[in-house]
Protein backbone atom coordinates (compact mmCIF):
# COMPACT_ATOMS: atom_id res chain seq x y z
CA UNK A 1 0.00 0.00 0.00
CA UNK A 2 1.08 3.45 -0.75
CA UNK A 3 -0.32 4.69 1.92
CA UNK A 4 -2.14 3.39 5.05
CA UNK A 5 -3.66 6.62 5.85
CA UNK A 6 -4.30 10.45 4.97
CA UNK A 7 -3.37 13.33 7.28
CA UNK A 8 -6.64 13.48 8.41
CA UNK A 9 -7.46 10.34 10.23
CA UNK A 10 -5.49 9.26 13.14
CA UNK A 11 -5.83 9.93 16.63
CA UNK A 12 -5.29 8.64 19.97
CA UNK A 13 -6.86 5.32 19.12
CA UNK A 14 -4.18 4.63 16.52
CA UNK A 15 -1.72 4.75 18.95
CA UNK A 16 1.57 2.24 18.64
CA UNK A 17 0.57 1.48 15.12
CA UNK A 18 2.23 1.24 12.26
CA UNK A 19 1.75 3.80 9.42
CA UNK A 20 2.38 5.90 6.05
CA UNK A 21 1.76 8.85 5.51
CA UNK A 22 2.55 10.74 1.71
CA UNK A 23 1.29 14.59 1.50
CA UNK A 24 2.81 18.32 1.43
CA UNK A 25 4.98 19.41 3.70
CA UNK A 26 3.32 22.92 4.94
CA UNK A 27 5.85 23.55 7.97
CA UNK A 28 9.12 22.70 9.61
CA UNK A 29 10.12 23.78 13.07
CA UNK A 30 13.38 22.50 14.85
CA UNK A 31 13.21 22.78 19.05
CA UNK A 32 16.50 21.46 19.77
CA UNK A 33 16.93 17.85 19.14
CA UNK A 34 13.34 17.67 17.59
CA UNK A 35 12.10 18.24 14.56
CA UNK A 36 8.85 18.70 13.96
CA UNK A 37 7.00 18.37 10.39
CA UNK A 38 3.45 19.84 9.46
CA UNK A 39 2.47 16.59 6.58
CA UNK A 40 -0.92 18.14 4.42
CA UNK A 41 -3.00 16.50 2.02
CA UNK A 42 -6.42 17.06 1.19
CA UNK A 43 -7.82 15.57 4.81
CA UNK A 44 -5.72 17.38 6.86
CA UNK A 45 -2.41 18.16 8.79
CA UNK A 46 -0.70 15.17 10.80
CA UNK A 47 2.56 15.79 12.44
CA UNK A 48 5.59 14.09 12.04
CA UNK A 49 8.43 13.84 14.80
CA UNK A 50 12.43 13.30 14.48
CA UNK A 51 14.59 13.11 17.40
CA UNK A 52 17.72 13.37 16.08
CA UNK A 53 19.11 11.21 19.63
CA UNK A 54 16.97 8.47 18.58
CA UNK A 55 17.44 9.03 14.70
CA UNK A 56 20.40 10.64 13.87
CA UNK A 57 20.10 9.17 10.10
CA UNK A 58 16.87 10.21 9.26
CA UNK A 59 17.31 14.28 11.19
CA UNK A 60 20.35 14.31 8.56
CA UNK A 61 18.50 13.32 5.80
CA UNK A 62 15.22 15.89 6.21
CA UNK A 63 17.75 18.87 6.46
CA UNK A 64 17.13 19.94 2.95
CA UNK A 65 13.73 19.67 2.95
CA UNK A 66 11.45 22.83 2.56
CA UNK A 67 7.77 23.41 1.91
CA UNK A 68 5.36 22.17 -0.35
CA UNK A 69 8.11 18.87 -0.65
CA UNK A 70 6.24 15.93 -0.90
CA UNK A 71 7.18 12.97 1.03
CA UNK A 72 5.95 9.32 2.33
CA UNK A 73 6.64 9.08 5.93
CA UNK A 74 6.29 5.57 7.78
CA UNK A 75 6.67 5.75 11.72
CA UNK A 76 4.98 4.76 14.72
CA UNK A 77 1.42 6.39 16.28
CA UNK A 78 2.74 8.21 19.49
CA UNK A 79 0.87 10.29 21.85
CA UNK A 80 1.80 13.92 21.48
CA UNK A 81 3.66 15.38 24.50
CA UNK A 82 1.54 19.43 23.84
CA UNK A 83 -1.25 18.54 21.95
CA UNK A 84 -3.37 20.69 19.70
CA UNK A 85 -7.34 20.92 20.73
CA UNK A 86 -7.48 22.98 17.51
CA UNK A 87 -6.87 20.01 14.90
CA UNK A 88 -8.45 16.28 14.48
CA UNK A 89 -4.98 14.47 14.73
CA UNK A 90 -4.22 16.92 17.60
CA UNK A 91 -3.31 14.10 20.07
CA UNK A 92 -0.85 12.58 18.18
CA UNK A 93 2.27 12.63 16.60
CA UNK A 94 4.15 10.07 13.83
CA UNK A 95 7.75 9.02 15.23
CA UNK A 96 9.11 8.70 11.75
CA UNK A 97 11.46 5.66 11.09
CA UNK A 98 11.73 6.10 7.28
CA UNK A 99 10.88 9.03 4.90
CA UNK A 100 11.10 9.18 1.23
CA UNK A 101 11.30 11.87 -1.03
CA UNK A 102 8.59 12.18 -3.47
CA UNK A 103 9.39 14.55 -5.15
CA UNK A 104 11.24 17.83 -3.96
CA UNK A 105 8.94 21.65 -4.62
CA UNK A 106 10.84 25.03 -5.16
CA UNK A 107 9.69 27.70 -2.76
CA UNK A 108 5.79 28.70 -4.15
CA UNK A 109 5.36 31.88 -4.87
CA UNK A 110 3.03 32.74 -1.94
CA UNK A 111 2.29 30.78 1.40
CA UNK A 112 0.09 27.88 1.72
CA UNK A 113 -1.81 29.08 4.48
CA UNK A 114 -5.20 29.70 4.90
CA UNK A 115 -4.37 33.93 5.11
CA UNK A 116 -2.20 33.65 2.23
CA UNK A 117 0.36 36.56 1.65
CA UNK A 118 -0.17 36.35 -2.42
CA UNK A 119 -2.75 39.00 -4.16
CA UNK A 120 -5.44 37.84 -6.19
CA UNK A 121 -3.67 37.37 -9.66
CA UNK A 122 -1.03 35.93 -8.55
CA UNK A 123 -3.09 32.79 -7.11
CA UNK A 124 -4.66 32.43 -10.02
CA UNK A 125 -1.77 32.11 -12.22
CA UNK A 126 -0.91 29.50 -9.84
CA UNK A 127 -4.38 28.18 -8.88
CA UNK A 128 -3.38 24.69 -8.52
CA UNK A 129 -1.71 25.79 -5.30
CA UNK A 130 -3.53 28.06 -4.17
CA UNK A 131 -6.44 25.29 -4.16
CA UNK A 132 -4.33 23.63 -1.58
CA UNK A 133 -5.15 26.02 0.70
CA UNK A 134 -7.96 25.18 3.18
CA UNK A 135 -10.58 27.98 2.11
CA UNK A 136 -10.75 26.96 -1.54
CA UNK A 137 -10.32 23.34 -0.57
CA UNK A 138 -13.64 23.76 1.57
CA UNK A 139 -15.83 25.85 -0.99
CA UNK A 140 -14.68 23.17 -3.17
CA UNK A 141 -15.85 20.18 -0.95
CA UNK A 142 -19.20 22.20 -0.66
CA UNK A 143 -20.13 22.55 -3.73
CA UNK A 144 -19.65 18.98 -4.21
CA UNK A 145 -21.57 18.27 -1.14
CA UNK A 146 -24.19 20.77 -2.97
CA UNK A 147 -24.08 19.28 -6.18
CA UNK A 148 -24.64 15.82 -4.60
CA UNK A 149 -27.73 17.15 -2.72
CA UNK A 150 -29.42 18.56 -5.67
CA UNK A 151 -28.51 14.98 -7.38
CA UNK A 152 -30.45 13.02 -4.83
CA UNK A 153 -33.58 15.64 -4.45
CA UNK A 154 -33.90 15.64 -8.04
CA UNK A 155 -33.40 11.63 -8.61
CA UNK A 156 -35.96 10.99 -5.98
CA UNK A 157 -38.82 13.09 -7.58
CA UNK A 158 -37.98 11.49 -11.16
CA UNK A 159 -35.62 13.52 -12.60
CA UNK A 160 -33.57 12.17 -15.36
CA UNK A 161 -30.11 13.81 -16.09
CA UNK A 162 -29.52 14.30 -19.67
CA UNK A 163 -26.46 15.58 -21.43
CA UNK A 164 -27.03 18.36 -24.02
CA UNK A 165 -24.56 19.38 -26.99
CA UNK A 166 -21.77 22.00 -26.56
CA UNK A 167 -21.42 22.72 -29.97
CA UNK A 168 -24.84 24.04 -30.88
CA UNK A 169 -26.55 26.59 -32.79
CA UNK A 170 -26.83 29.89 -30.80
CA UNK A 171 -29.44 30.01 -28.11
CA UNK A 172 -30.22 33.47 -27.24
CA UNK A 173 -30.26 34.08 -23.68
CA UNK A 174 -29.43 37.96 -24.03
CA UNK A 175 -25.94 38.12 -24.00
CA UNK A 176 -23.18 37.13 -26.92
CA UNK A 177 -22.11 33.82 -28.03
CA UNK A 178 -18.58 32.29 -27.36
CA UNK A 179 -18.11 30.88 -31.37
CA UNK A 180 -16.21 27.77 -32.26
CA UNK A 181 -14.74 27.85 -36.16
CA UNK A 182 -15.82 24.46 -38.27
CA UNK A 183 -12.57 22.96 -39.78
CA UNK A 184 -15.03 20.76 -42.06
CA UNK A 185 -17.47 23.15 -42.86
CA UNK A 186 -15.01 26.32 -43.56
CA UNK A 187 -16.90 29.51 -42.81
CA UNK A 188 -19.48 28.15 -40.59
CA UNK A 189 -19.31 28.53 -36.57
CA UNK A 190 -20.51 26.51 -33.51
CA UNK A 191 -21.85 28.44 -30.94
CA UNK A 192 -21.09 27.49 -27.44
CA UNK A 193 -24.44 27.09 -25.52
CA UNK A 194 -25.69 30.22 -23.27
CA UNK A 195 -27.80 27.41 -21.63
CA UNK A 196 -29.35 24.06 -22.72
CA UNK A 197 -32.82 26.35 -23.24
CA UNK A 198 -33.40 24.38 -26.43
CA UNK A 199 -32.49 21.38 -25.88
CA UNK A 200 -34.53 20.71 -22.98
CA UNK A 201 -37.63 21.98 -24.40
CA UNK A 202 -36.78 19.74 -27.47
CA UNK A 203 -36.22 16.60 -24.27
CA UNK A 204 -39.62 17.40 -23.30
CA UNK A 205 -40.95 16.81 -26.96
CA UNK A 206 -39.05 13.70 -26.87
CA UNK A 207 -41.24 12.83 -24.06
CA UNK A 208 -38.60 12.94 -21.39
CA UNK A 209 -41.23 15.07 -18.69
CA UNK A 210 -39.06 15.60 -15.94
CA UNK A 211 -35.19 16.49 -17.15
CA UNK A 212 -32.50 18.09 -14.92
CA UNK A 213 -28.49 18.73 -15.56
CA UNK A 214 -25.67 20.25 -13.72
CA UNK A 215 -24.04 21.72 -17.16
CA UNK A 216 -21.62 24.43 -18.30
CA UNK A 217 -23.31 27.38 -20.10
CA UNK A 218 -20.72 30.38 -21.76
CA UNK A 219 -21.62 33.79 -21.97
CA UNK A 220 -19.13 36.23 -23.36
CA UNK A 221 -20.60 39.50 -21.35
CA UNK A 222 -18.71 41.50 -18.99
CA UNK A 223 -17.38 40.08 -15.62
CA UNK A 224 -18.47 40.95 -12.34
CA UNK A 225 -18.31 39.09 -8.76
CA UNK A 226 -21.65 37.11 -9.32
CA UNK A 227 -20.77 36.73 -13.27
CA UNK A 228 -18.18 34.27 -14.97
CA UNK A 229 -17.81 33.81 -18.88
CA UNK A 230 -18.12 30.17 -17.96
CA UNK A 231 -20.30 29.01 -15.30
CA UNK A 232 -23.09 26.42 -14.22
CA UNK A 233 -26.38 26.27 -14.10
CA UNK A 234 -28.24 23.23 -12.47
CA UNK A 235 -31.22 23.71 -15.57
CA UNK A 236 -34.13 21.68 -15.20
CA UNK A 237 -37.58 21.66 -17.27
CA UNK A 238 -40.96 19.41 -16.65
CA UNK A 239 -43.63 19.09 -18.80
CA UNK A 240 -47.51 18.78 -18.38
CA UNK A 241 -46.93 21.81 -15.09
CA UNK A 242 -48.43 25.04 -14.73
CA UNK A 243 -46.42 27.67 -13.01
CA UNK A 244 -47.62 26.73 -10.08
CA UNK A 245 -45.97 23.32 -9.85
CA UNK A 246 -43.03 24.73 -10.70
CA UNK A 247 -42.71 26.86 -8.31
CA UNK A 248 -43.30 23.92 -5.84
CA UNK A 249 -41.06 21.46 -6.85
CA UNK A 250 -38.10 24.40 -7.07
CA UNK A 251 -39.28 25.40 -3.71
CA UNK A 252 -38.99 21.95 -2.79
CA UNK A 253 -35.40 21.58 -3.64
CA UNK A 254 -34.50 25.03 -2.07
CA UNK A 255 -35.51 24.12 1.28
CA UNK A 256 -34.06 20.72 0.84
CA UNK A 257 -30.62 22.37 0.18
CA UNK A 258 -30.92 24.55 3.14
CA UNK A 259 -31.79 21.92 5.41
CA UNK A 260 -29.40 19.58 4.31
CA UNK A 261 -26.28 22.14 3.44
CA UNK A 262 -27.05 24.82 6.52
CA UNK A 263 -29.51 23.08 8.55
CA UNK A 264 -32.03 25.53 8.33
CA UNK A 265 -35.59 24.87 8.01
CA UNK A 266 -36.47 27.97 5.35
CA UNK A 267 -40.75 29.33 5.70
CA UNK A 268 -42.50 29.09 3.37
CA UNK A 269 -40.95 30.81 0.05
CA UNK A 270 -42.70 34.85 -0.54
CA UNK A 271 -43.75 35.95 -3.11
CA UNK A 272 -43.79 39.38 -5.06
CA UNK A 273 -45.12 40.65 -8.45
CA UNK A 274 -41.91 42.09 -10.33
CA UNK A 275 -44.23 45.36 -10.25
CA UNK A 276 -44.26 45.60 -6.58
CA UNK A 277 -40.58 44.36 -6.13
CA UNK A 278 -39.84 47.74 -8.70
CA UNK A 279 -42.30 49.94 -6.44
CA UNK A 280 -40.91 48.99 -2.97
CA UNK A 281 -37.35 47.92 -3.59
CA UNK A 282 -36.85 49.52 -7.17
CA UNK A 283 -35.13 46.06 -8.20
CA UNK A 284 -36.22 43.03 -9.31
CA UNK A 285 -33.79 41.13 -7.18
CA UNK A 286 -34.57 43.28 -3.63
CA UNK A 287 -32.75 42.42 -0.83
CA UNK A 288 -35.78 41.56 1.30
CA UNK A 289 -33.60 40.97 4.82
CA UNK A 290 -34.54 44.21 5.59
CA UNK A 291 -37.30 46.83 5.10
CA UNK A 292 -36.51 50.00 4.19
CA UNK A 293 -39.60 50.10 1.48
CA UNK A 294 -40.08 52.92 -1.22
CA UNK A 295 -42.59 55.08 -0.58
CA UNK A 296 -44.17 57.21 -3.73
CA UNK A 297 -44.42 60.66 -2.35
CA UNK A 298 -45.45 62.66 -5.78
CA UNK A 299 -48.79 63.67 -4.34
CA UNK A 300 -47.40 65.18 -0.83
CA UNK A 301 -44.12 66.57 -2.63
CA UNK A 302 -45.72 68.06 -5.87
CA UNK A 303 -47.69 70.50 -5.51
CA UNK A 304 -44.77 73.27 -4.21
CA UNK A 305 -42.44 75.78 -6.04
CA UNK A 306 -39.94 73.33 -6.11
CA UNK A 307 -39.15 72.64 -9.71
CA UNK A 308 -36.86 69.21 -9.30
CA UNK A 309 -39.82 67.42 -7.99
CA UNK A 310 -42.54 68.93 -10.11
CA UNK A 311 -40.55 67.73 -13.13
CA UNK A 312 -39.60 64.21 -11.84
CA UNK A 313 -41.81 61.29 -13.22
CA UNK A 314 -41.59 60.15 -9.48
CA UNK A 315 -40.63 61.28 -6.23
CA UNK A 316 -39.53 58.40 -4.34
CA UNK A 317 -38.23 58.14 -0.35
CA UNK A 318 -37.15 55.55 1.96
CA UNK A 319 -36.92 55.86 6.11
CA UNK A 320 -33.36 55.17 7.62
CA UNK A 321 -34.77 54.69 10.97
CA UNK A 322 -32.77 56.34 14.25
CA UNK A 323 -30.49 58.41 11.61
CA UNK A 324 -32.12 61.39 12.54
CA UNK A 325 -28.39 62.65 14.34
CA UNK A 326 -26.84 61.95 10.43
CA UNK A 327 -24.27 65.51 10.73
CA UNK A 328 -23.80 67.78 7.96
CA UNK A 329 -20.37 65.73 6.61
CA UNK A 330 -22.61 61.95 6.75
CA UNK A 331 -25.72 63.64 4.73
CA UNK A 332 -23.06 65.13 2.35
CA UNK A 333 -21.34 61.36 2.02
CA UNK A 334 -25.11 60.03 1.13
CA UNK A 335 -25.77 63.01 -1.21
CA UNK A 336 -22.19 62.18 -2.93
CA UNK A 337 -22.71 58.30 -2.63
CA UNK A 338 -25.74 58.84 -5.25
CA UNK A 339 -23.94 61.45 -7.41
CA UNK A 340 -21.17 58.80 -8.17
CA UNK A 341 -21.09 57.89 -12.02
CA UNK A 342 -22.34 54.30 -10.81
CA UNK A 343 -25.48 55.97 -9.82
CA UNK A 344 -25.69 58.77 -11.97
CA UNK A 345 -28.30 60.67 -9.60
CA UNK A 346 -28.60 64.59 -9.52
CA UNK A 347 -28.77 64.71 -6.06
CA UNK A 348 -30.55 63.93 -2.65
CA UNK A 349 -33.35 65.06 -0.27
CA UNK A 350 -33.62 64.63 3.19
CA UNK A 351 -35.65 65.38 5.72
CA UNK A 352 -34.44 64.81 9.58
CA UNK A 353 -37.41 63.93 12.08
CA UNK A 354 -36.18 65.93 14.73
CA UNK A 355 -36.85 64.40 18.28
CA UNK A 356 -39.32 67.65 19.61
CA UNK A 357 -41.38 67.00 16.86
CA UNK A 358 -40.16 69.39 14.52
CA UNK A 359 -38.51 68.81 10.77
CA UNK A 360 -35.32 69.80 9.07
CA UNK A 361 -34.99 69.79 5.41
CA UNK A 362 -32.41 70.46 2.38
CA UNK A 363 -35.69 72.31 0.52
CA UNK A 364 -36.98 74.18 3.80
CA UNK A 365 -36.97 76.91 1.09
CA UNK A 366 -39.79 74.73 -0.51
CA UNK A 367 -41.81 73.74 1.96
CA UNK A 368 -43.32 74.58 5.30
CA UNK A 369 -43.58 72.13 8.37
CA UNK A 370 -46.86 71.05 7.72
CA UNK A 371 -45.50 70.00 4.44
CA UNK A 372 -42.69 68.25 6.00
CA UNK A 373 -45.18 66.51 8.52
CA UNK A 374 -47.29 65.38 5.59
CA UNK A 375 -44.38 63.34 3.84
CA UNK A 376 -43.03 61.92 7.33
CA UNK A 377 -46.34 60.76 8.06
CA UNK A 378 -47.11 59.41 4.44
CA UNK A 379 -43.95 57.27 4.91
CA UNK A 380 -44.41 56.45 8.32
CA UNK A 381 -41.36 57.98 10.05
CA UNK A 382 -40.84 58.59 13.65
CA UNK A 383 -38.75 61.72 16.14
CA UNK A 384 -35.18 60.10 15.29
CA UNK A 385 -35.83 58.71 12.01
CA UNK A 386 -34.19 60.56 8.80
CA UNK A 387 -36.26 60.55 5.42
CA UNK A 388 -34.03 60.27 2.35
CA UNK A 389 -35.63 60.99 -0.97
CA UNK A 390 -35.17 61.08 -5.13
CA UNK A 391 -36.91 62.61 -7.93
CA UNK A 392 -36.30 61.68 -11.42
CA UNK A 393 -37.40 59.42 -14.35
CA UNK A 394 -39.44 56.30 -12.56
CA UNK A 395 -37.18 53.45 -13.66
CA UNK A 396 -33.73 55.14 -13.41
CA UNK A 397 -34.86 57.07 -10.05
CA UNK A 398 -35.92 53.60 -8.73
CA UNK A 399 -32.58 52.16 -9.35
CA UNK A 400 -30.69 55.16 -7.71
CA UNK A 401 -32.89 54.72 -4.73
CA UNK A 402 -32.54 50.95 -4.83
CA UNK A 403 -28.38 51.46 -4.70
CA UNK A 404 -28.59 53.71 -1.68
CA UNK A 405 -31.51 51.64 0.31
CA UNK A 406 -28.53 48.79 -0.15
CA UNK A 407 -25.96 51.34 0.78
CA UNK A 408 -28.06 52.44 4.29
CA UNK A 409 -28.56 48.41 4.75
CA UNK A 410 -25.11 47.75 4.98
CA UNK A 411 -24.48 51.48 7.00
CA UNK A 412 -27.00 50.39 9.57
CA UNK A 413 -25.96 46.72 9.86
CA UNK A 414 -29.29 45.33 8.35
CA UNK A 415 -27.75 42.80 5.39
CA UNK A 416 -26.23 40.39 7.62
CA UNK A 417 -24.55 37.28 6.96
CA UNK A 418 -25.73 34.02 7.77
CA UNK A 419 -29.99 35.15 7.70
CA UNK A 420 -31.50 34.37 4.53
CA UNK A 421 -34.45 35.89 2.68
CA UNK A 422 -35.31 33.96 -0.02
CA UNK A 423 -38.30 34.93 -2.37
CA UNK A 424 -39.90 34.38 -5.80
CA UNK A 425 -40.54 37.35 -7.85
CA UNK A 426 -43.23 36.52 -10.61
CA UNK A 427 -45.19 37.99 -12.92
CA UNK A 428 -42.44 39.50 -15.09
CA UNK A 429 -43.23 41.28 -18.20
CA UNK A 430 -42.74 39.70 -21.16
CA UNK A 431 -40.96 42.41 -23.33
CA UNK A 432 -38.49 45.11 -22.25
CA UNK A 433 -38.21 48.30 -24.50
CA UNK A 434 -34.70 49.50 -25.85
CA UNK A 435 -34.42 53.10 -26.15
CA UNK A 436 -31.01 52.46 -28.39
CA UNK A 437 -32.10 49.92 -31.18
CA UNK A 438 -35.80 50.94 -30.76
CA UNK A 439 -37.40 47.47 -30.53
CA UNK A 440 -38.85 45.16 -27.32
CA UNK A 441 -36.00 42.69 -26.64
CA UNK A 442 -37.31 39.24 -24.28
CA UNK A 443 -36.86 40.15 -20.56
CA UNK A 444 -36.48 36.26 -20.04
CA UNK A 445 -35.85 34.57 -23.63
CA UNK A 446 -37.91 34.57 -26.71
CA UNK A 447 -39.62 31.21 -25.54
CA UNK A 448 -41.75 32.29 -22.45
CA UNK A 449 -45.00 32.19 -22.53
CA UNK A 450 -47.85 35.43 -22.04
CA UNK A 451 -49.59 35.36 -19.33
CA UNK A 452 -52.29 33.56 -21.04
CA UNK A 453 -54.97 36.09 -20.56
CA UNK A 454 -52.75 38.44 -22.24
CA UNK A 455 -51.94 36.66 -25.34
CA UNK A 456 -54.48 38.93 -27.15
CA UNK A 457 -52.41 41.86 -26.50
CA UNK A 458 -49.26 40.55 -28.18
CA UNK A 459 -49.04 42.99 -30.85
CA UNK A 460 -51.47 45.71 -29.60
CA UNK A 461 -49.69 46.48 -26.73
CA UNK A 462 -46.28 44.69 -26.24
CA UNK A 463 -45.29 46.58 -23.40
CA UNK A 464 -48.54 45.64 -21.21
CA UNK A 465 -48.09 41.72 -21.73
CA UNK A 466 -47.05 40.12 -18.52
CA UNK A 467 -45.45 36.70 -19.01
CA UNK A 468 -45.84 33.23 -17.00
CA UNK A 469 -41.93 34.00 -15.74
CA UNK A 470 -40.11 33.88 -12.28
CA UNK A 471 -36.84 34.30 -10.74
CA UNK A 472 -35.70 33.07 -7.55
CA UNK A 473 -34.02 35.63 -5.45
CA UNK A 474 -31.76 35.13 -2.22
CA UNK A 475 -30.48 37.90 -0.64
CA UNK A 476 -30.74 40.53 -3.66
CA UNK A 477 -29.42 37.67 -5.59
CA UNK A 478 -30.90 36.58 -8.75
CA UNK A 479 -30.14 32.66 -7.90
CA UNK A 480 -32.40 31.07 -10.60
CA UNK A 481 -35.06 32.19 -13.30
CA UNK A 482 -37.75 30.24 -16.05
CA UNK A 483 -40.55 30.32 -16.97
CA UNK A 484 -43.74 28.78 -18.70
CA UNK A 485 -42.70 28.34 -22.49
CA UNK A 486 -44.85 28.72 -25.56
CA UNK A 487 -45.67 25.08 -26.63
CA UNK A 488 -47.70 26.29 -29.80
CA UNK A 489 -45.94 27.55 -33.15
CA UNK A 490 -47.78 30.12 -34.17
CA UNK A 491 -47.70 31.70 -30.59
CA UNK A 492 -43.89 30.84 -31.21
CA UNK A 493 -44.05 32.89 -34.06
CA UNK A 494 -45.80 36.09 -33.92
CA UNK A 495 -43.03 36.35 -30.32
CA UNK A 496 -40.30 36.34 -33.31
CA UNK A 497 -42.46 38.99 -35.10
CA UNK A 498 -43.14 41.52 -32.01
CA UNK A 499 -39.05 40.78 -31.35
CA UNK A 500 -38.34 42.21 -34.60
CA UNK A 501 -37.29 38.89 -36.23
CA UNK A 502 -37.38 38.63 -39.92
CA UNK A 503 -38.67 35.40 -41.39
CA UNK A 504 -35.45 34.09 -42.97
CA UNK A 505 -33.90 34.83 -39.30
CA UNK A 506 -36.65 33.05 -37.61
CA UNK A 507 -35.92 30.28 -39.77
CA UNK A 508 -32.08 30.18 -39.31
CA UNK A 509 -32.10 30.45 -35.71
CA UNK A 510 -34.85 28.56 -34.64
CA UNK A 511 -36.13 26.31 -37.58
CA UNK A 512 -35.78 23.18 -35.60
CA UNK A 513 -37.47 24.43 -32.17
CA UNK A 514 -40.46 25.86 -34.65
CA UNK A 515 -40.84 22.43 -36.97
CA UNK A 516 -40.18 20.37 -33.52
CA UNK A 517 -43.45 22.08 -32.87
CA UNK A 518 -45.53 20.41 -35.11
CA UNK A 519 -45.02 17.09 -33.75
CA UNK A 520 -46.45 16.71 -30.51
CA UNK A 521 -45.38 19.33 -28.20
CA UNK A 522 -46.00 18.86 -24.52
CA UNK A 523 -47.02 22.08 -22.44
CA UNK A 524 -44.07 22.49 -20.44
CA UNK A 525 -42.04 25.12 -18.56
CA UNK A 526 -38.62 25.15 -15.92
CA UNK A 527 -36.27 26.62 -14.56
CA UNK A 528 -32.44 27.23 -14.18
CA UNK A 529 -30.31 28.12 -11.13
CA UNK A 530 -27.10 29.89 -11.12
CA UNK A 531 -25.40 26.80 -9.28
CA UNK A 532 -22.06 28.92 -8.70
CA UNK A 533 -24.07 31.70 -7.16
CA UNK A 534 -25.83 29.20 -5.01
CA UNK A 535 -22.68 27.86 -3.60
CA UNK A 536 -21.62 31.38 -2.80
CA UNK A 537 -24.68 33.12 -1.55
CA UNK A 538 -24.63 29.92 0.77
CA UNK A 539 -21.53 30.46 2.20
CA UNK A 540 -22.54 33.89 2.51
CA UNK A 541 -19.81 35.04 0.04
CA UNK A 542 -20.09 37.65 -2.66
CA UNK A 543 -17.58 36.00 -5.67
CA UNK A 544 -18.39 32.97 -6.88
CA UNK A 545 -14.87 32.79 -8.57
CA UNK A 546 -13.94 30.86 -5.35
CA UNK A 547 -16.37 28.14 -5.54
CA UNK A 548 -15.15 27.20 -9.20
CA UNK A 549 -11.67 25.73 -9.14
CA UNK A 550 -10.33 27.29 -12.51
CA UNK A 551 -11.97 30.82 -12.97
CA UNK A 552 -10.69 33.33 -15.49
CA UNK A 553 -9.94 36.72 -13.72
CA UNK A 554 -11.49 40.11 -14.13
CA UNK A 555 -10.41 40.38 -17.59
CA UNK A 556 -11.85 37.05 -18.84
CA UNK A 557 -8.04 35.53 -19.10
CA UNK A 558 -7.37 32.28 -17.46
CA UNK A 559 -3.51 33.30 -16.64
CA UNK A 560 -2.73 30.00 -15.42
CA UNK A 561 -2.86 28.26 -18.59
CA UNK A 562 -2.52 31.74 -20.95
CA UNK A 563 -5.87 31.52 -22.73
CA UNK A 564 -7.09 32.99 -24.30
CA UNK A 565 -4.46 32.89 -26.79
CA UNK A 566 -3.38 33.41 -30.74
CA UNK A 567 -3.35 29.98 -32.71
CA UNK A 568 -0.92 28.93 -35.52
CA UNK A 569 -1.17 30.16 -38.99
CA UNK A 570 -1.55 26.66 -39.78
CA UNK A 571 -4.86 26.58 -37.63
CA UNK A 572 -5.89 29.51 -39.18
CA UNK A 573 -5.39 28.37 -42.49
CA UNK A 574 -7.12 24.97 -42.10
CA UNK A 575 -10.17 26.79 -40.54
CA UNK A 576 -9.97 29.36 -43.93
CA UNK A 577 -9.64 32.09 -40.98
CA UNK A 578 -7.78 35.39 -41.90
CA UNK A 579 -6.97 37.72 -39.48
CA UNK A 580 -7.91 41.49 -39.60
CA UNK A 581 -4.45 43.42 -39.41
P1 LIG B 1 -30.93 32.83 -16.97
O1 LIG B 1 -30.29 33.54 -18.09
O2 LIG B 1 -31.76 33.63 -16.01
O3 LIG B 1 -31.93 31.72 -17.49
O4 LIG B 1 -29.83 32.04 -16.16
C1 LIG B 1 -30.17 31.24 -15.04
C2 LIG B 1 -29.26 31.56 -13.86
O5 LIG B 1 -27.89 31.38 -14.21
C3 LIG B 1 -27.09 32.26 -13.44
N1 LIG B 1 -26.20 33.02 -14.36
C4 LIG B 1 -24.87 33.18 -14.19
N2 LIG B 1 -24.04 32.78 -13.22
C5 LIG B 1 -22.74 33.08 -13.33
N3 LIG B 1 -22.20 33.75 -14.36
C6 LIG B 1 -22.99 34.18 -15.37
N4 LIG B 1 -22.43 34.82 -16.40
C7 LIG B 1 -24.39 33.91 -15.31
N5 LIG B 1 -25.44 34.17 -16.11
C8 LIG B 1 -26.52 33.63 -15.53
C9 LIG B 1 -28.01 33.18 -12.69
C10 LIG B 1 -29.33 33.01 -13.41
O6 LIG B 1 -30.44 33.22 -12.59
N6 LIG B 1 -32.44 29.12 -19.98
C11 LIG B 1 -32.84 30.01 -18.91
C12 LIG B 1 -33.47 29.29 -17.76
C13 LIG B 1 -34.87 28.81 -18.05
O7 LIG B 1 -35.67 29.58 -18.60
O8 LIG B 1 -35.16 27.67 -17.70
C14 LIG B 1 -31.61 30.77 -18.42
O9 LIG B 1 -30.49 30.49 -18.77
O10 LIG B 1 -28.14 32.73 -11.36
Amino acid sequence: MYRTHTCGELNAANINEEVTLCGWIQKIRKLGGMTFIDLRDRYGITQLAFNSEINPDICKQIEPFGREWVIRATGKVTERYSKNKNIPTGDIEILVTNIEVLNPSQVPPFTIEDESDGGDELRLKYRYLDLRRNPLKNNLLFRHKLSIEIRNYMNELGFMEIETPMLINSTPEGARDFVVPSRVNPGEFYALPQSPQTFKQLLMMAGYDRYFQIVKCFRDEDLRADRQPEFTQVDCEMSFVEQEDVLQTFEGLIRHIFKKIKNIDLPKVERITWADAMRYYGSDKPDARFGMKFVELNDVLKHRDFKVFNEAELVVGIVAKGCANYSRKQLDGLTDFVRRPQIGASGLVHITCNQDGTFKSSVDKFYNADDLKAVAEKCGAEAGDLILIMAGQKLKTQKQLCELRLEMGNRLGLRKAGEYKVLWVIDFPLLEWDEETQRYYAMHHPFTAPKPEHEAMLESNPGEVNANAYDLVINGNEIGGGSIRIHDRKLQQRMFKVLGLSEEETERKFSCLLNAFQYGCPPHGGLAFGFDRLCAILSDCDSIRDFIAFPKNNAARDTMCNAPSIISQEQLDELRIELKK
